[in-house]
């Protein structure tokens, strides 16, 4: 993860209700659109490592594709089992059109 904030995306590109995977160095993260505000987590579950942007989002929570965890995307935090730890959180801003994600919270 670069110590600075890297444009991963343009707003026009994500819908409210949408998410997205970035790769920003070694990391994959979800950027989540949610009514127009956005946020960033990580994109691998806590729990078995399954790739949460294939997972299912609903309001501001995503459901692990694999087991069925469930985690808020604006806190990290681990809704429901089996996941017991949380998401990173990212730093994210917008400028313009740009969507910029960097180190954690
Ligand atoms: S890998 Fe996500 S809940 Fe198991």
């Amino acid at each position: 993860m670069p110590d600075t904030l890297e444009k991963v995306a343009q707003t026009d590109q994500k819908s409210p209700g949408q998410m997205k995977l970035v790769e920003l160095g070694d990391e994959r993260n979800l950027v989540v659109n949610l009514e127009g505000e956005f946020h960033a987590v990580d994109e691998v579950c806590s729990h078995a490592f399954a790739p949460l942007s294939e997972g299912g989002l609903s309001g501001e929570e995503v459901e692990c594709p694999l087991h069925g965890g469930v985690f808020s995307v604006k806190s990290g935090e681990a809704l429901s089992p089996p996941p017991s730890e949380g998401l990173t959180v990212y730093s994210i801003r917008v400028e313009g059109n740009d969507i910029l994600v960097g180190p954690p919270n």
